[in-house]
């Protein structure tokens, strides 16, 4: 019983608070705030891992003046334990130090992630833990001729005394070794218990003897073209880490659905491809722990995002009927399991936990997106958009959130495109145009001059020049809109031709030259119409999620994926790729499907939310809506044939519209008075 003079505490970062007699150990206050903090030891001030930091000072907020003197000193088995093991200044074992008067306490996290990898003034985000795997150490009763309760059933008995594990199933290859394990170490021992629902019993997945003070687990973003994983401690949240590797199932089709293609027509194709991308799986996990010196049998726990077709390769799941209306997912809710059974090789215990998906081609990679960037979190109005060969686009707030998958095609990833190359040394990633000469100046990747800086050339050796990835495919066609090389339609304006040697006549249409040398780049019609039904594609998906949810305009928008990490938000706006926001308001979140698989690896609690939140989510098919259509052949113009720009109007000197034909809307856009010149 607490009374309302006994001590206030607060504990940070999850700001919950509540009374607690004086002589309180603060790990129970924690618990019975349900405040994660780790305890492997169960009190006996062994582990170190219940570790906390004591905020000294006034806070008035809060009405809390804190200070050391409201914590009780060291006794002798914290004494004992900094002597042994040592203890980071400041730090105190919350087992052991009790409540003295009012405090606030610091649960340190380790796992600070930088939402944004590539962008800076990015805001550090915490990730409070309470994962799904728990190590419990205990010591057993050793066994008595008078009371002949089996050594596993003694061990049940004190994991239910100290921990509370009731009702706990044991994995069954542990049994045939736990006399031996208990022996090993005069009865004591440490169990991995893992419980991840609250209704879903416990089970005990692995069995140490002694103390066992470890735990990792990995979030792995399984990509078409690209895996990511990182590998954590589950103990401490520390990501100890993070590695890539290029998914190869690619050679067995480039984009999804020409690996669909690959199962319809090859009677081995899943198989091979679900034994490709497990193995793939496996070496990168070799990969995170030869890098962290972990040994891979510590692994307990693991949390997978995924398109949904590499969703249903990865499980051994046959995506044929994703390839086909109606789009039918063999299970659409999160799957979990033994990673045994689906060839991880990790500790025999561990487990899987896969996100949902949120529809046919809304996948669990969305969901983790999702779940990072919490669209639902919030008031704001905001666009969520992946950009793939399939773009993923979630559109909401608090009160309701829409997603769809748009056919973008591979354009932005250079494929389709006469000079097109992926993001690699030696690409072109920037360019600009002058707008009175229409000569081009760009930058490549791994140079940091711009071509018409004095020593390019010789600093651009190294790499060659070799082709124009994604980020400047859209600078190069938005750049040629705004210098009136093509016009709102896409057409390379040919009269040019006389005013520049850039625009060259090819066949029936024109090229803009962008490089004269060796290879000679240059932007053709036809790469031009590519982005146009790509981008159409995006904003169509986009504008229809805006018409379902019946708004003109959204708040915030958010590029996932590494692809959005270099797209300039004014470049992809005078295009028309993206809806018309303040510019400040275009962040790009860089991997956040796998910020959301770490979420959910290091918290179940986000399992449950995001679970909660994509049943919620509306799912719009684009290929079934009648609108679709309409949408896209508007957004075929550059920005839009029919949509205004206000606010990047501001910001960029649009050049003056044609008039919108077939009375479509207002036309909205403003004319203008001058061509082609830029403000900002
Ligand atoms: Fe193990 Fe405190 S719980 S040291």
């Amino acid at each position: 019983m607490t009374s309302p003079t006994d001590p206030l505490v607060l504990f940070m970062p999850s700001g919950k608070r509540g009374r607690f007699p004086v002589g309180t150990p603060i790990l129970d206050a924690a618990r019975q705030l349900g405040v994660y903090v780790e305890s492997v030891c169960g009190g006996r001030a062994t582990c170190g891992r219940c570790q906390i930091e004591v905020q000294e000072g006034n806070f008035a907020k809060h009405k809390i003046v804190s200070s050391l003197d409201h914590i009780s000193p060291k006794g002798p088995k914290e004494e004992r334990y900094e002597r042994v093991r040592g203890l980071p200044e400041g730090r105190r074992l919350s087992c052991s130090a009790t409540v003295q008067g009012d405090l606030v306490v610091d649960v340190p996290q380790d796992t600070v992630i930088n939402a944004q990898t590539i962008r800076k003034a990015a805001s550090d985000r915490v990730i409070e833990r309470n994962p799904a795997i728990q190590m419990c150490y205990v010591e057993v009763d050793e066994p008595d001729m008078h009371k002949p309760l089996g050594d596993l059933d003694r061990l049940k008995a004190v994991l239910a005394k100290d921990w509370g594990w009731k009702d706990l199933r044991v994995a069954q290859h542990i049994i045939p070794d736990v006399q031996k394990i208990l022996r090993k170490e005069n009865w004591a021992v440490t169990a991995a218990i893992h419980k991840d629902m609250e209704f879903s019993r416990p089970t005990m997945v692995a069995l140490y003897p002694g103390l066992k003070n470890e735990a990792y687990g990995v979030a792995c973003d399984i990509g078409s073209t690209t895996i990511a994983m990182h590998l954590v401690s589950l103990l401490s949240g520390r990501i100890v880490a993070s590695a890539g590797a290029p998914n190869p199932q690619i050679r067995f089709g480039e984009d999804v659905m020409s690996r669909v293609s690959y199962v319809m027509m090859n009677p081995d194709g899943r198989e091979a491809m679900t034994a490709a991308v497990r193995q793939a799986v496996n070496d990168l996990i070799g990969k995170v722990c030869a890098e962290g010196g972990v040994d891979r049998r510590d692994i307990f726990d693991s949390v997978f995002v995924c398109n949904p077709i590499m969703h249903h390769l990865f499980l051994g799941i046959d995506p044929t009927e994703l390839g086909q209306a109606p789009f039918a997912l063999a299970v659409s809710g999160a799957v979990q399991g033994w990673t045994h059974d689906i060839g991880i090789d990790v500790n025999r215990g561990a487990r899987f936990y896969l996100l949902p998906c949120i529809a046919g081609h809304v996948g669990a990679d969305a969901a983790g997106a999702t779940l990072s960037e919490g669209p639902y979190r919030q008031d704001k109005m905001m666009l969520l958009v992946d950009v793939g060969t399939n773009a993923e686009i979630v559109l909401g707030n608090a009160k309701h959130v829409v997603a769809a998958s748009s056919p973008t095609g591979p354009a932005f990833e250079g494929a389709e495109i006469s000079s097109g190359q992926r993001a690699a040394p030696g690409a072109i990633e920037r360019v600009r145009i002058d707008p009175e000469t229409f000569e081009p100046k760009y930058r490549v990747i791994g140079v940091d001059k711009w071509s018409d800086e004095e020593g390019f050339e010789d600093a651009a050796q190294a790499t060659g020049v070799t082709g124009i990835c994604g980020s400047a495919i859209i600078e190069v066609v938005a750049e040629m809109y705004l210098t009136g090389l093509i016009s709102e339609d896409g057409v390379v304006d040919g009269a040019l031709s006389a005013r520049t040697p850039r625009i060259i006549e090819n066949g029936r249409t024109f090229s803009y030259l962008l490089r004269d040398g060796q290879p000679r780049i240059t932007v053709t019609q036809n790469d031009i119409r590519a982005i146009q039904l790509a981008k159409a594609a995006l904003y169509a998906g986009t504008k229809l999620l805006m018409e379902k949810q019946g708004i003109e305009t959204v708040d915030t928008i958010r590029f996932a994926g590494a692809f959005g990490s270099f797209i300039d938000p004014k470049y992809a706006m005078v295009l028309g790729l993206i809806p018309d926001c303040e510019l400040s308001e275009v962040k790009a979140v860089g991997n956040a499907a796998g910020t959301g698989a770490l979420m959910a690896l290091l918290n179940r609690d986000h399992r449950r939310e995001i679970e909660r939140e994509v049943a919620r989510i509306e799912k719009v098919e684009t290929a079934l809506e009648p609108d679709f259509q309409r949408l896209f052949i508007n957004a075929m113009a550059l920005p839009n044939k029919v949509d205004a720009f206000p606010k990047l109007s501001e910001q960029v000197m649009l050049p003056p519209r044609k008039a919108a034909e077939g009375g479509e809307g207002e036309g909205g856009g403003r004319r203008r008075g001058r061509e082609g010149r830029r403000r900002g």
